[in-house]
């Protein structure tokens, strides 16, 4: 049954009937497409607080509940029973796969892992300190020079061959540009281990000596990864969703979400955690800090607190502060100071009036920055391991939009603050 429509009066006195739209969970949406034609008004929504981009099927979350479910599965069930690469497939495929079906998506992403070698020396002329995240787009870009004979945007095998190989390729950028900055040589992939094994032995292990996988870190970062996966329509998915609706190609469409995701209000909060946490040192400069973080002319905020959607508790970082718990546990004793830093921090700022009535609580990002440095992980990789567990989300993101039966170009409207017409004085007129 259609919901009744939402009716404005114009200045003119007429009557503007607004559709209503209801998904199958969250808030009903008002359709304004036809707005501007009917009467020639745009909707102005910096920031898009009000405004959905599109339909999807893929995530859902609920701010106030705290709530965030993957297909409609809830992420604490995810992280406790399931694996990122079954998350994976959900999120590509809509279902959980059956043993065989997994099986199979498992072997196709451990045999893709390699890069073409072209691509490996384009790390060679990066400077040693080049940021990861620079790298990442960078390469993730050029794959577009490699795969143009599978670009094909409106071809599905061509569409499952690009999301095989972005999945089982990023971990293998990313540590090559982890390696470029340690000065150590690149590790080659290996397809016995898994997603996660794979990934820790191309960051850590060195030609000179054997190196043994820790299964607590793989499984720290698997559950990182899961919980990474995919945040709806958020900064990075929707830049990902916004260039692929020009009929880009995948990988210019992901490289673009990198290059969102790097920023510090997004994916980029996990390194700047920990930076604000060794400025901050020790509990008794904790006052100080908060106090910056509440005076409204000091641009200071406490990062890793505050999120746009929840706005009572972020879910992946209950689950993720537990997983901190064991990590430290048992192999980052000596990062435990910094968590029992980040613990009080929070103590004082969850008691807060500023934190409690503006609802900030510590966000996802919060937490995984202690966990990547207990693995031996530098600040400046954390964005790249974000990236590397949103990819998947990306690509799902990017499936749904070009197969979208009514697909268009996206393409905001804007309000006009500059100069009215005026006309063009010649430079020797000019003053
Ligand atoms: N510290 C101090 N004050 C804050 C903070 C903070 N971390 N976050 C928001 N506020 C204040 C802000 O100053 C504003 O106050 P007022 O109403 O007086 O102007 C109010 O709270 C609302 O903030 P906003 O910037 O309008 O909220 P937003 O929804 O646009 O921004 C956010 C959300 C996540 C960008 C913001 O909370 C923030 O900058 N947090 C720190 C960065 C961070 O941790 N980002 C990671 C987000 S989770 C991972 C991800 O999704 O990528």
């Amino acid at each position: 049954m259609s919901k009744e429509a939402y009716k404005l009066t114009s200045p003119d006195g007429s009557e503007i009937e607004l559709p209503v739209r209801s998904g199958t969970l969250g808030p009903d949406v008002l359709e304004i497409g036809r707005l501007y034609r009917d009467q020639r008004v745009f909707t102005y929504d910096p920031g898009f607080m009000a405004t959905g981009s599109c339909e999807s099927t893929i995530t859902f979350i609920d701010g106030d509940e705290g709530i965030l479910l993957y297909r409609g599965y809830p992420v604490e069930q995810l992280a406790k029973y399931s694996s990122f690469l079954e998350v994976a497939y959900l999120l590509l495929h809509g279902e959980l796969p059956t043993p065989s079906e997994l099986e199979k998506f498992d072997t196709t992403v451990r045999t893709h892992t390699m890069l073409n070698e072209g691509m490996l020396r384009f790390f060679t002329g990066f400077r040693y300190d080049a940021h990861p995240m620079a790298m990442l787009s960078a390469v993730v870009g050029s794959m577009s020079a490699y795969y143009h004979d599978t670009m094909d945007i409106d071809n599905a095998e061509q569409r499952d061959i690009f999301a095989h190989r972005i999945l089982a390729k990023l971990p293998t950028i990313a540590a090559a540009a982890h390696k470029l900055n340690a000065g150590q040589p690149f590790i080659y992939p290996r397809n016995d281990l898994g997603y996660t094994e794979n990934l820790l032995q191309m960051l850590f292990a060195v030609p000179a000596e054997p190196y043994e996988i820790n299964s607590v870190a793989a499984e720290a970062l698997d559950l990182l990864f899961i919980l990474h996966a995919d945040h709806e329509q958020n900064c990075s998915t929707s830049t990902v969703r916004m260039a692929g609706s020009s009929g880009t190609n995948p990988y210019s469409a992901i490289a673009a979400g990198i290059s969102a995701l790097w920023g510090p209000a997004h994916g980029g909060a996990n390194e700047a955690v920990l930076r604000m946490l060794r400025e901050i040192g020790d509990a008794k400069n904790i006052p100080k800090f908060v106090a910056k973080a509440k005076d409204r002319d000091d641009p200071f905020r406490l990062m890793g607190f505050g999120h746009r959607v929840y706005k009572n508790f972020d879910p992946r970082a209950t689950i993720i502060r537990e997983m901190c718990h064991k990590v430290l546990k048992q192999m980052g004793r000596k990062d435990a100071p910094l968590f029992d830093l980040a613990l009080a921090l929070e103590e004082v700022a969850l008691k807060d009036d500023y934190f409690i009535e503006k609802n900030l609580y510590p966000n996802v990002d919060f937490y995984s920055g202690i966990i990547y440095r207990a693995l031996g992980i530098p600040t400046s990789m954390f964005t790249v391991m974000f990236a590397i567990g949103r990819t998947v989300g990306w690509v799902a993101h990017w499936r749904e939009m070009i197969t979208e039966s009514n697909r268009r170009i996206s393409r905001p409207r804007q309000l006009y603050r500059g100069p009215v017409q005026r006309d063009y004085v010649a430079i020797e007129k000019r003053k």
